[in-house]
């Protein structure tokens, strides 16, 4: 009895033949003779509908298997269908009962529940058809991201989830460590004494993979990784997870206008190849967003609808600018209503989320790429500018998201590494094999990160990070 897939199915034309499906109610109609049953196993947002004879099945049974969530096994004949919106449906002549689904307690009801809700039930929101597409199109995103980067020659790097090192030097990290949290093995001194820890010394899980991708890349040239990244900080905003996923390539002999072309070309490439593999997921969730914007303000209504918004990111070079130059587009700018951003700009601020939409959503109304920010804000490992102010970073910054990717080339002169890793008080011996690399066969390189949700977020146009990521790790979060 094998059992067939629903999405083969509903493009199949071997009418009049047996076949056999199994999923999951998603909702019954009746009149007094037949049951119409919308089954769903998760391979399309689509359902196929079967066709229950009340009299073959008894009221009695079909009353057990008619509630949403039930759990059936079918076989029956594949027949075109008479009824509007399908191209075909089944004939049960069997119907076996997996599972039942009491109507009264399951949580999931046939009707549209908020966002908010959902999060609360999230062991069952993959069975909802918002999630169900949302969950198909984030496999696809990183199936392309895989198929992307193997068309182009690069090597998938397996960097550490388990590291002695902070990657951004910002100490956001998760510890991890086996010694006992309540009463830890000390020093004479009173220290805390990590030489009695799993690996005698600190560490943590890791917020990037990016030193260890450099690595390869001095090696293998062009490398990427992909995998999950971990980050401590208490930001309960809807851009920030405690978990999640990076994809980060790494080049060698590539400059920052290498990288900029790259990270371009690449995130293009992973959003055409949803579009053309998502089509009906992306359609679905295109509906379901402008249905929700109908009770919206008019301000708040997206300027686009999804797919348009998808295209018109595919079809337009992005706007690549100074960090130097977008201050001076902020510092003139007139934004929202009181004229003036919530945090004021001048020259060496961090941008803010606000500053960042402004440029993209008012000001260029497109993706904008911003490079060259000042030495301060950013991470050690970026090669510093001839002067002295500023360095080769570069940060993509996408409608409705803000930063999707952060980049930059890296410092591949030791001298001058070395200066500022000691600058920065950051712990050397915790990077020597990192500095060993700019000291036999040093090379320019560069990378980028790009955040794997919030590239979700953009393609699925949901509002919300913990929407995107089947079981989201946020700040007071760790059911499962
Ligand atoms: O800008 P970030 O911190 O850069 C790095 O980690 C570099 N080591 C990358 C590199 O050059 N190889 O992070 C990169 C991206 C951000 O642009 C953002 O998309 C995402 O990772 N990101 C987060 N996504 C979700 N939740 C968080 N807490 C995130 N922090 C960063
Ligand atoms: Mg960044």
């Amino acid at each position: 009895n094998q059992r067939q897939i629903i999405k083969d199915l509903l493009q199949s034309t071997a009418f009049d033949t047996e076949v056999h499906v199994k999923g999951w109610v998603q909702t019954t109609r009746m009149n007094p003779y037949i049951a119409f049953i919308a089954l769903n196993d998760g391979s399309t947002i689509n359902h196929l509908q079967i066709v229950a004879d009340i009299s073959i099945f008894g009221q009695e049974f079909i009353d057990k298997i008619k509630n949403t969530g039930t759990c059936i096994a079918v076989t029956g004949k594949l027949v075109e269908s008479q009824g509007a919106g399908q191209r075909v449906e089944v004939q049960a002549t069997q119907i076996e009962l997996y599972g039942e689904s009491d109507p009264v307690s399951y949580k999931l009801q046939a009707k549209r529940h908020s966002m908010e809700f959902m999060r609360e039930i999230a062991h069952l929101r993959p069975r909802t058809r918002t999630f169900g597409a949302i969950l198909r199109i984030r496999h696809t995103l990183a199936y392309a991201v895989h198929k992307y980067f193997n068309d182009n020659g690069f090597f998938y790097l397996h960097t550490p989830i388990i590291t002695g090192s902070d990657a951004e030097g910002a100490g956001e990290m998760f510890r991890v460590t086996t010694l006992d949290p309540v009463n830890p093995p000390l020093t004479e001194d009173g220290q805390v004494d990590y030489k009695q820890d799993f690996f005698g010394k600190p560490t943590n899980l890791t917020v990037s993979g990016q030193l260890e991708g450099e690595l390869g890349a001095m090696a293998l040239s062009k490398i990427y990784t992909f995998g999950p990244t971990f980050r401590a900080e208490n930001s309960n905003t809807t851009r920030h997870l405690a978990e999640f996923w990076m994809i980060e390539p790494e080049v060698a002999f590539n400059d920052l206008e290498d990288n900029m072309n790259l990270a371009e070309d690449f995130v293009k490439y992973v959003i055409g190849y949803a579009m053309e593999h998502c089509g009906d997921d992306l359609a679905f969730l295109e509906n379901r967003l402008i249905e929700e914007e109908k009770n919206k303000k008019q301000e708040e209504r997206s300027p686009m609808p999804l797919l348009e918004k998808l295209r018109f990111v595919l079809d337009n070079p992005f706007e690549r600018l100074t960090y130097t130059e977008a201050v001076d587009i902020l510092v003139k700018s007139k934004p929202a209503q009181k004229g003036q951003f919530k945090y004021p700009v001048s020259w060496g601020i961090d941008l803010q989320s606000e500053h960042e939409r402004y440029l993209v959503e008012k000001h260029f109304k497109k993706p904008v790429i911003l490079t060259n920010y000042p030495k301060d804000i950013k991470a050690f490992y970026m090669r510093q500018d001839d002067d002295g102010k500023t360095v080769r970073a570069m940060d993509v910054l996408f409608p409705g998201i803000g930063e999707i990717i952060g980049g930059s080339q890296r410092e591949e002169r030791y001298e001058k590494l070395h200066t500022r890793i000691k600058e920065l008080h950051i712990p050397e011996e915790s990077l020597w094999w990192y500095l060993e690399t700019r000291q036999y066969g040093t090379a320019p390189h560069a990378g980028f990160g790009l955040g794997f949700e919030r590239l979700v977020l953009f393609v699925t146009g949901m509002t919300n990070i913990r929407d995107v990521i089947p079981f989201p790790r946020t700040p007071q979060n760790a059911e499962f």
